[in-house]
């Protein structure tokens, strides 16, 4: 028997007409039984993220945390695989509270981020005794005092403090630069910490830092440590204020190329490096170090790198067309299950589900068949509906069927009705088992009326 561990997730049969296997599942048989758009996550993926993120950290013997961040992927279902994991819950508005508490996630194990918390998330997170806010102006300071004082409750709370690094990831996705809307500046943080503590109803407990996402380079992150641990020694030494712990944030980037790789596959344009990502361990070797050097509690807040590589979104090509410059492979899935390349020129590795059998006679078994470069685009009426541009394909013809990879972070979360089109549904598997962890939204329901209202052809 194989060893099942040390199988890919994602990887193709080894039988003579290779389709795409997620754990012990084809791939085509879930986008037959559901129907596409489907996304489909793996549940070992999750388990094997989380757990990776967690040894590396308690290797260190410290006592620190992992605190998923729900926006990139607040599913209940894969948030009870992680809660049940241990690890904590980084939310951001009242709807991710409410699930993540219903998911079982610990309240003392729960952050609440954001530049716009409103009054009734305030008071919903203080009710729910969550570990603490991540603060990110003076104001926001006050209102979660006065708050608090109404309800007669103390307010846990971590400053979040803006380093002015550049995390060379998308502008977009970047946060820890001077111009960007998030925390406060270094310069002033220390003014913000006394203010705080002058407030009767609030309990500094902590410093948050978040420099951006999907950053590659450990460069930054190690100048945002460095900044933050500079000014967390020199708050307790100067201002006699002693914090417990000091959240570093999330970010951490993953590999999207090269995911899936199979011989009759054209090669990544890159490459088969692809492109260069740090790995677990070079990151937290790089940060941990210095991060410790406080002697607090650290929380991690990795969102992408615990679910992004779990999830394959299904496609079914519905045509293919060309004109004078480009060919198009139109697919029923594009910019409303996956916002990622139009907003971020994001790329995700694109397979189909069943690799055409290479030639037996004569070329020889394993040759590549001809590939050309196409745009594989959704149905959606904007230019910036496009799954792929310029990508090598295999030859692609109607009803094939494609997996767009690493479409687990920021993919459903950022899902859309535009078009009035449904959300799509999602499959969770488990070894050789498999279950729908949330239903296609109905035609019906997102268009708001019953399909009553078509006046049969006959009656007219
Ligand atoms: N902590 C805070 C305060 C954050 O704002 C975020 C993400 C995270 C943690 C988790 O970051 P991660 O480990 O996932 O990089 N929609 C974009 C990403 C936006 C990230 C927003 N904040 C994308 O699809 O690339």
């Amino acid at each position: 028997m194989t060893d099942v561990l040390d199988q890919e997730v994602f990887r193709y049969s080894s039988d003579a007409q290779p389709q795409l296997l997620v754990e012990d599942v084809p791939l085509s048989k879930l986008a037959d039984e559901f129907g596409t758009p489907l996304y489909v996550y793996s549940k070992r993926q999750i388990v094997e993220n989380f757990q990776a993120f967690n040894a590396t950290l308690k290797a260190s013997g410290k006592e620190h945390y992992v605190s998923y961040a729900l926006k990139a992927n607040s599913n209940i279902e894969l948030l009870r695989i992680l809660a049940v994991e241990g690890a904590g819950a980084d939310v951001v508005s009242a709807g991710e509270l409410l699930v993540a508490l219903a998911a079982g996630f610990s309240p003392d194990k729960i952050t609440f981020d954001g530049t716009g918390k409103t009054d009734a998330e305030i008071e919903l997170a203080l009710r729910a005794n969550i570990h603490a806010f991540n603060v990110e102006s003076l104001e926001e300071l006050t209102v979660i005092n006065d708050i608090a004082t109404r309800l007669s409750l103390r307010a846990k709370i971590s400053i979040r403090v803006n380093p002015n690094v550049d995390a060379k990831s998308h502008p977009y996705i970047s946060t820890g630069l001077k111009e960007n809307k998030f925390g406060i500046d270094m310069a002033e943080a220390r003014e913000a910490f006394l203010y705080a503590a002058a407030h009767p109803a609030i309990e500094v407990v902590g410093i948050h830092v978040h420099i951006g996402s999907q950053i590659t380079s450990l460069d930054p992150f190690i100048k945002a440590a460095r900044s933050t641990v500079k000014f967390v020694n020199s708050l307790r030494v100067k201002s006699g204020i002693v914090l417990e712990h000091l959240n570093f944030g999330g970010g951490q980037g993953i590999h999207y190329r090269n995911v899936v790789r199979h011989p009759q596959l054209p090669p990544d344009e890159l490459g088969e490096e692809g492109e260069y990502v740090p790995s677990l361990s070079e990151f937290v070797g790089a940060v941990l170090p210095i991060l410790d050097q406080t002697g607090l509690k650290i929380i991690f807040e990795p969102g992408r790198a615990i679910v992004a590589n779990s999830c394959a979104l299904l496609a079914t090509v519905l045509y293919t067309k060309a004109n004078s410059v480009k060919h198009f492979v139109i697919t029923d899935t594009g910019m409303t299950e996956l916002i990622r390349p139009c907003l971020y020129d994001a790329y995700h590795q694109v397979v189909p589900l069943k690799l055409t059998p290479p030639p037996l006679e004569g070329a020889g078994r394993g040759v590549v068949s001809p590939s050309q470069k196409v745009d594989i685009v959704g149905p959606i009426c904007e230019t910036s509906d496009f799954l792929a541009q310029g990508r090598e394909m295999t030859p692609l013809k109607r009803g094939d069927r494609l997996a767009v990879l690493c479409a687990g972070a920021y993919g459903y979360t950022l899902a859309s009705n535009y078009n009035l089109r449904p959300r799509a549904a999602e499959v969770l598997v488990d070894g050789d088992t498999y279950r729908v962890i949330r239903a296609r939204e109905t035609i019906e329901a997102v268009a708001g009326v019953s399909e009553s209202v078509i006046t049969p052809a006959s009656a007219q």
